[in-house]
């Protein structure tokens, strides 16, 4: 498994990381086996994949714990990636919630920590004092952000607080961050996590239409606003989502490389990214996803998919946040 370091830290994570939100299953996934999600756990790291992405928010811990028991033996050969709540942004809180995150992964350390969106009620300069202060105290190795805008960004570089990566929504049927996000972190050289790297499943092209995607995972800015969990004001815009779905799965017939790993291996192109963080419920999604090593996109490969999907960027447009019109990505 090809490596990937982390600026500002000696933290080498894989450049595939296991993604441990769905593991837990209830909000946005629904039922789920815990020994499927052990056994897609193990199986990951039996892969050579290393990273594994949590946060608190995953299951108010669940998620945290479950990486504990399936790779707890294996904690010196694996990178954890949590993260806190904006919630916790004020230093002590930010403090306490470290301490919850160590004794939920039954660890003395997280190698990166991560705030998991932005709070602008909380100077960000303070937070990221906290986070120093973790890290000289070795309760972390590193830390970064997620769903971290220009203005954010910005100031995180103007704080003289070196963040380490920036965890974005980023695949190739949301393709936001290209407008401004991803140029700003490649001139700032932070390197982007890729989160939802295959749309929640939608990229494996296992959904043929609006239809059959199960209303909490409709949620995000492409689905109609009038599904039940929608939080957006936006139109939505699933028939040209669904016909971009069925260009790419033509194409990867074409290629004869499955969906999915034409999907990851797409994003391992992009300048800027480091890895992209993917979820399997199992281990058999695990095994199919891990098939994404073997691939190497051409040149022209990269750029058919990239006009393939260019429609549906510019109908989304620059908002990054996957969720909600009023953009929480600042
Ligand atoms: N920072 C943030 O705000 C944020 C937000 C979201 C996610 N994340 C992180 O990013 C990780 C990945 O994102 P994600 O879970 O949203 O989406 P994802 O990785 O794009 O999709 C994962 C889901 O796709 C389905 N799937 C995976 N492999 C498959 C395969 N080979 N064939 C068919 N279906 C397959 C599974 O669900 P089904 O079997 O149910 O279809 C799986 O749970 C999360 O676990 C979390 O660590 C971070």
């Amino acid at each position: 498994m090809e490596k990937y370091l982390l600026p500002h830290s000696s933290l080498e994570i894989s450049r595939l990381i296991f993604g441990c939100w769905a593991v837990v299953g209830g909000f946005n996934w629904g039922p789920q086996d815990k020994r499927d999600s052990l056994a897609a756990l193990k199986e990951a790291y039996d892969q050579g994949i290393t990273t594994f992405d949590t946060a608190e928010a995953y299951g108010a811990g669940a998620s945290e714990n479950l990486l504990a028991e399936a790779l707890g033996k294996e904690r010196k050969r694996i990178e954890i990636a949590s993260k806190v709540g904006p919630g916790d942004f004020l230093p002590q809180d930010l403090i306490s919630a470290c301490e919850r995150g160590l004794k939920n992964l039954k660890t003395d350390f997280i190698d990166l920590y991560q705030l998991h969106w932005p709070n602008p009620e909380i100077p960000l300069e303070d937070t990221l004092g906290a986070l120093q202060q973790l890290r000289d105290q070795g309760k972390i190795r590193a830390y970064g952000v997620s769903n971290f805008g220009v203005k954010s960004l910005e100031t995180c570089k103007a704080s003289g607080y070196s963040i380490s990566s920036n965890q974005m929504a980023y695949n190739l049927l949301f393709r936001a961050i290209e407008y401004s996000i991803l140029p700003k972190c490649v001139a700032d050289e932070v390197p982007i996590l890729c989160y939802s790297p295959i749309m929640q499943g939608l990229l494996t092209g296992k959904f043929s239409s609006e239809i059959e995607v199960p209303d909490d995972r409709a949620r995000t800015r492409h689905f109609t606003k009038e599904r039940s969990q929608s939080r957006h004001q936006d139109k939505g815009c699933e028939t040209l989502t669904f016909q971009t779905i069925g260009q790419i799965k033509a194409f990867a017939e074409e290629v004869n490389i499955p969906m999915g790993n034409l999907s990851l291996a797409w994003l391992l192109k992009q300048n800027g990214v480091a890895a992209p963080i993917v979820g399997g419920r199992n281990a058999e999604q695990v095994r199919r996803n891990m098939g994404t090593l073997q691939v190497n996109l051409t040149a022209d490969m990269v750029n058919r998919l990239e006009e393939i999907t260019a429609p549906l960027k510019k109908e989304l447009g620059p908002n990054a946040d996957l969720w909600q019109t009023d953009s929480r990505v600042v």
